[in-house]
This record gives structure tokens, sequence and C-alpha cells, in this order.
């Protein structure tokens, strides 16, 4: 038999998103090249100065922690902290790609211009900046989903005589040393931005609409998060099937309780309620954001009505108050406009979302589970579309051993009618959340997400710990480990634990023991540390 040609796949993006699709589709036997407009590799996770390019500013710290923030295969190293500087992410993604050696694979600063398809062949065509066109038998996009800015529309903006800034612009607190800074939007770019400016601004100001959850980031010693376990994730999706309303209701209370345990009681001229439901919208994930408030380091005002001319701003409730910079931490949308239209997913947005309140303007990706192109299911794809409470770089882990399976035959997508209905149903459900406010509109629901993905990657988690005589085997034989799979944190590594299709990894195992011991370790201390505090 003839060895058939390898197939050549493009991945545009090289940020963690586009690397680890790099990677997952090189483990399938894929030809494949990552394309990367700057000149490093980890997208927004690389400090840098210029104001065009986005990144996180040089005091972020990550908002998940990093037993679940990691790739499924690559741990972060022993004895870094669970929530990591910003500093010590890019270095995990520069160490993932030395450990998989990808860096042959990418050719960086290199700018993709579009993406279009030969009629003829059905092969991708790549333009870019500065180079002739390349083509492909595949394509997947992983540009980020943080491709435009959004400004609110302020009437007056042109003329106030202050700053006016989106936070991709935000780079040094410092060059607001003694100014009034008015903050847009209460989310974790707002939260993140006035903490970032405490002790250089001499008055800070967070302007919002609605209010928010605010979660710590550590509570009783351990991650916030880590009450989301897998059993926590698969009962939520039993109840969003047979009791939505009560699911949504546990939800919200189960985030309140995070919230009170943390903070105690929150001042209601802080505004935080009503907040937006856990089910549409981020929780602020943030340390610092109360304590902010309380020593008044931070002031919550109302929103704006409009410019009223020099440094003057006219709020909603009538008063006006004098700002020297306004900083609109009001979000980013995503944009598909590198691929010719027909194959845009988001080109024909229906008016049921054109018209829902929480649109807000921004298009809506029609895609099979939020991966695979309608119009192209075997040749183009999209990393940075699926969203649920939980570490980016493990999504796009899942996302991407899918991709790599259904292109390399290994597993296979349904037939189209199932796939439309998919489809539908989830833009559906989007647009009804959206008639109540603003929502993410790449939320998926995480328990029948990720058994598709379970099942279409091949990593055998639900076949072993589910009622099967699998599920029975391991149970019988595996007490301990099949504890800490449903309740203990809900690390990454569980993805590769089993074995399955996609490439398992032997240190899955270790890895699972070692977080369980270090989350039960931490919590103890935080105990003593408690009952120690009382006696004093
Ligand atoms: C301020 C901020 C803080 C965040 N903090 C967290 C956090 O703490 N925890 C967490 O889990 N998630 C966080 N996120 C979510 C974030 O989406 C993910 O962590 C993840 O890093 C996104 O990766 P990405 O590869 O999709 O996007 P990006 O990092 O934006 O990478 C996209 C890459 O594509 C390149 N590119 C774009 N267009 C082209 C083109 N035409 N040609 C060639 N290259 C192109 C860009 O240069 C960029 O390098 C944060 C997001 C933001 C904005
Ligand atoms: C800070 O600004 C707010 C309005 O943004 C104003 O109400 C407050 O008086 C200011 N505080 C000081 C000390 O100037
Ligand atoms: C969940 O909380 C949000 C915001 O507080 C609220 O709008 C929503 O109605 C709540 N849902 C339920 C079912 O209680
Ligand atoms: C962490 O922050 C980023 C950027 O604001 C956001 O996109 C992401 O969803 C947050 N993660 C969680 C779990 O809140």
């Amino acid at each position: 038999m003839e060895e058939p040609q390898r197939q050549r796949v493009a991945v545009v993006g090289l940020g963690a998103m586009g690397i680890v699709a790099v990677k997952n589709l090189l483990e399938e036997g894929f030809d494949v090249v990552g394309f990367e407009r700057s000149s490093y590799v980890g997208g927004l996770w690389h400090f840098t100065e210029d104001e065009d390019t986005l990144s996180i500013i040089e005091s972020t710290t990550v908002n998940v922690s990093t037993d679940r923030a990691s790739f499924t295969d690559f741990p972060f190293p022993v004895g870094t902290s669970t929530f990591c500087t910003a500093k010590e992410v890019e270095n995990y993604l520069e160490a993932y790609v030395e450990h998989f050696d990808l860096r042959p694979h990418f050719c960086l600063s290199t700018s993709v211009r579009s993406i279009s398809r030969e009629r003829n062949d059905g092969r991708w065509r790549l333009e870019f900046e500065r180079r002739p066109s390349e083509w492909f038998d595949k394509v997947v996009i992983a540009t980020g989903p943080h491709i435009r800015p959004m400004m609110p529309v302020l009437e007056g903006a042109d003329v106030f005589t202050g700053r006016l800034i989106h936070s991709k612009g935000f780079k040094k607190p410092e060059t607001f040393a003694g100014q009034r800074v008015v903050i847009i939007g209460l989310g974790n770019t707002g939260s993140d931005v006035a903490d970032a400016l405490v002790g250089h601004a001499s008055n800070i100001s967070i302007s919002h609409h609605h209010g928010a959850i605010v979660m710590p980031r550590l509570l009783d010693g351990v991650s916030a998060t880590s009450r989301l376990s897998y059993r926590f994730i698969k009962l939520q999706g039993i109840l969003n099937r047979l009791l939505p309303k009560f699911a949504e209701r546990l939800y919200n209370k189960t985030a309140r309780q995070i919230m009170t345990d943390a903070f105690g009681v929150v001042d209601p001229a802080w505004r935080l309620d009503p907040a937006l439901s856990v089910l549409v919208a981020n929780p602020v994930i943030s340390d610092t954001l109360i304590a902010n408030l309380l020593s008044k380091a931070v002031l919550s005002i109302e929103g704006i009505r409009k410019f009223v001319g020099g440094r003057q701003i006219e709020l909603t409730s009538g008063e006006v108050i004098e700002a020297d910079a306004v900083i609109c931490c009001t979000g980013y949308k995503n944009d598909f406009s590198l691929l010719e239209k027909e194959y845009d997913p988001s080109s024909t947005p229906s008016p049921s979302w054109l018209h829902a309140p929480g649109s807000k303007n921004r298009p809506y990706p029609r895609l099979y589970q939020n991966i695979f192109s309608m119009d192209a299911p075997d040749s183009l794809a999209f990393m940075g579309c699926v969203w649920f409470v939980t570490g980016a770089f493990c999504l796009a882990d899942i996302a991407s051993m899918c991709i790599a399976q259904v292109w390399s035959g290994k597993a296979s997508l349904p037939p189209r009618s199932t796939m439309q209905h998919w489809v539908d149903t989830q833009e559906k459900r989007i647009c009804t959340l959206a008639q109540r406010g603003a929502v993410i509109p790449t939320a998926v629901p995480p328990s029948a997400w990720l058994s598709w993905a379970d099942r279409t990657a091949g990593m055998g988690v639900e076949e072993h710990v589910g009622w099967s005589w699998k599920g029975w085997l391991f149970w019988w034989r595996e007490r301990k480990l099949w504890k800490m799979v449903m309740d203990g944190p809900f690390t990454s590594a569980f993805w590769r634990l089993f074995p399955g299709r996609r490439k398992h990894w032997d240190g899955a195992r270790a890895e699972i023991l070692r977080l369980n011991k270090e989350v039960e370790e931490s919590r103890e201390k935080a105990r003593l540390l408690a009952i120690k505090a009382k006696a004093a």
C-alpha cells in the first residue's frame, strides 16, 4: 500500500492556544506549521509596552489555580505557587515549547493577512504581509478571543480634556502618578487595573452599571474554585437538564457562599448587588478589590452619563465629578474577518442574537461544539471559542485533542443534521440568556461539553469513573484515586490518566497524587493557622 501523503496543517496565532494545537496535531502525525505575528510565542502572557499589542500588565497574577490552569501533560514546575505571576506563565509556555520541541514548526514575525479556499481542490490559501502565499490542507484559527477592544459609546467624549483609553493601552501604572482616574467596568480587568493604580494615582474610582460576584483566589488555604470538582460539574450537568432553575439557584448560592465566607458582609453602597448570574458572567476573581473598597483606596461610583467638558464627568446619579484619566475596562470582542466571508462562522448573525441586549455588537461564531466550522468541519477549526469557569489552557488542550482525533479519522463527527441541531440549540440557549444582560457568547454547558470531548478525544474519563463495568473495576481497584478524580482538585492531568486514543501521559497518576497531597497540606496549614488566630 502506498504511504498517504502527510496532511499539512496551518495553525494561525501562537498564543497559549495555538501552541497546544500545534503540539496535539504533531502528536497525531500531521505536518504542522504555526504562524505568529509577534517575534515571540505565548501571546498576551508576554508583557509588552507597545500599546497596540495586547498583553497582561506586569502585576497580573493568574486567576485560575495552577493545578487546573496547566496543560494536561505538562504541569507547572514543583514549587510554583497556586496562583503564579504572569512572568511564570510566560516561562511555563516557553518551557512547554522546548519540552515538546515545537520551535522547528513555528514561523514567528509572520502576519497572516487573509485565508481563503481554492474552489478546485479545496485547499486553503494563506496570504501573508511580507512573503508569498502558501497552501494547506487544513487550518486552525488561534488568533485569540481578544482581537478588538470594545469602547463604550460615551456622550461628549470629544470634549474631555483628560486621557481616555481602553485597558489594552494600560501598561504602566506609574504613568498615572498623582492623577484622578476613573475606571469604567467592574470585571476582572477593572479590578486588576484599580489595584495596580493603588499607590500611584491620587484618586481611583470604578464606575459600573451592574454588580458582580467577587471571589478570592484562596479560601481555607486552597483555591476557591476547588469546590468545582468533577463531581460538582457532573451533578450540575444533571440538574441543568432536569431542573434548570434549581441548578442556577444552586450555582448562584455556591458562588455567594464563597464570597461571604471569604469577605463577610459587603457594603450595599458598593452596589455589588444585583450581580450577573454566574451562568453568563465571569465572577471577579480578586483578593484585593473588597479590601481596596473597604479602605477607600478605590471608590465605587455610578455609571457615566456624559462628559460635560474639561475634566468634568456627569454620572447617572446627576453628580458631577472630575477626572484626569478614564480607562475603559470594557473587554474585547473576537473577529474572524481574516477568513473569506463564506467561511467566517459569524458572518450571518441571527436576528435573535443581533437584537438581544446582551449581545453588545459582538460576533457570534456558529461552530459545532464551538470548535468545528459548519462549512468545512474536516478542514477548518477554531480555538478559544469554548468558555466556562476553568483553566483556559486545559480547555484549549482538550479542544485541540478533539481536532487532532477527528481530522486523523480516529474519531468522527455526527451527521450534518445532528451538528446543525447542536449549533441551533446552543445559539438559542445563549440568545435566551442574552435577553437578561451581557453574556459570554462562547459559554458552553460544562458537563455536556466535557462528555462530548471525552468521547471525541478518546480520553476515557467517563468510561473509567462512570456507571460501567470499567468504572466499577476502577473504583474497586483504586478507591483512593477514584475519590481524587471525583472530589479532589479538578486537575488537568485527569485527561491523560486513562489509556485511550489520544496520547496517554505516564506522569498523570503521580501528578494527581502530588496535587492532592499538596491541597491536603495547605488545607491543614490554614486550619491550624485559623485555630492559632482564634486562640490569640
Ligand atoms: C488581561 C487578560 C488576563 C487573563 N488572565 C487569565 C488568567 O488568569 N487565567 C486564564 O485561564 N485565562 C486568562 N485570560 C484568558 C486568555 O484568553 C487565555 O489565558 C489565553 O492566554 C488566550 O490565549 P490565545 O492563544 O487564545 O490568545 P492570545 O494570547 O491573544 O494569542 C493569540 C496570538 O495570535 C497572534 N495573531 C493574531 N492575529 C494574527 C495574524 N493575523 N497572524 C499571525 N498571528 C496572529 C497574536 O499575535 C497572538 O500572539 C486572560 C485574558 C486577558 C485579556
Ligand atoms: C475622588 O473622586 C471621587 C469621584 O470620582 C470623589 O467623589 C471624591 O471626593 C474624590 N476624593 C478625593 C479625596 O478627592
Ligand atoms: C442568579 O443570580 C442572578 C443575579 O443575582 C439573578 O439575576 C438570577 O435570577 C439568579 N437565578 C436564580 C435561579 O436564582
Ligand atoms: C480570568 O480572567 C480573564 C480575563 O479577564 C477571563 O477571560 C477569564 O475567564 C477569567 N477566568 C475565570 C475563571 O474567571
